[in-house]
């Protein structure tokens, strides 16, 4: 079997001639935590947005687990363990914390058609949504309701509901954004904490994150790979401290 989970070969995204990504190679070794980053504007998003059957390639293809899923939709790679968090898995605020946790174990058993007839099913994955909430310290805010949360453990909630749908992949769109630092902590914790088992691939912009939890960071600059490596190797890359200038200065040493 393939070491990477996930490889994308040739990967191109136009938007009307503008060319957003540009010829991606990336290559995710399972049971890594790997960082996508870039200057505002670079492709990352139009990446996850590839990668997660948003847009379609303009060219080129995606591979999982050696397998070719370019032509799949997003809800057969969703099916094969492809899991993309805080851009998809929204939270419904007039719920309790359990009670979404539950919707997030029903999408894997089908049942979602029907749940809320049946509160004998629903009781039975009680158990197993106490787990995922004492996994991301949250069991203690089970019948809280969502919307009265603070930011950081909204978030938390995200990734617990992620977690329901066992993720093979969990894709992380700047899962720390908005954050202050003691949520940021937190949830960076949190995401090496539930990485343990499974791999992550994540766009974050907040540098001390990166360094301290991405095994394998790729830089994009202007829709193409300007750098791939360990956080030591390109953070000391003249062409990513370049591509980072004016833009997001002092970025890279971790200002925020
Ligand atoms: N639907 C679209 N139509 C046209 N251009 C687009 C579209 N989506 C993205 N772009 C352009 O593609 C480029 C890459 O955008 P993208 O959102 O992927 O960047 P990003 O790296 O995620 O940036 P940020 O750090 O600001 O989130 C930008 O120039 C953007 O304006
Ligand atoms: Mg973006």
């Amino acid at each position: 079997m393939s070491d990477f989970i996930l490889e994308t070969r040739h990967l191109v995204k136009e938007f009307r001639g503008f060319v957003a990504v540009n010829d991606v190679n990336l290559q995710v070794t399972r049971g890594h935590i790997h960082a996508l980053i870039g200057p505002n504007g670079a492709g990352k998003t139009t990446c996850f947005n590839l990668l997660t059957k948003f847009l379609t390639p303009t060219s080129g293809s995606i591979l999982f687990a050696g397998t070719d899923i370019t032509s799949e939709s997003s809800a057969h790679i969703a099916r094969r363990g492809i899991i993309r968090s805080f851009q998809i898995s929204a939270v419904f605020p007039q719920l309790s914390v359990l009670e979404n946790v539950r919707i997030g174990l029903q999408r894997p058993t089908g049942l979602s058609y029907h749940f809320w007839r049946s509160d004998k099913i629903l009781n039975r994955l009680n158990d197993r949504a106490m787990e995922l909430l004492a996994e991301v310290d949250l069991a203690d805010f089970a019948h809280e309701s969502t919307a009265n949360l603070p930011y950081g453990r909204k978030r938390a909630l995200e990734i617990a509901t992620t977690l329901a749908m066992e993720p093979e992949l969990m894709l992380l769109d700047e899962p720390t954004q908005g954050m202050g630092h003691e949520d940021v902590d937190r949830v960076t914790r949190l995401i090496e904490k539930v990485s343990a088992g499974r791999t992550i691939l994540m766009v974050e912009h907040n540098m001390n994150v990166v360094a301290s939890i991405a095994n394998r960071i790729t830089v994009l600059a202007r829709g193409a790979v300007l750098a791939e490596g360990s956080y030591q190797e390109v953070s000391r890359d003249p062409a990513v401290m370049e591509a980072y200038m004016g833009t997001t200065e002092g970025e890279l040493e971790g200002a925020h």
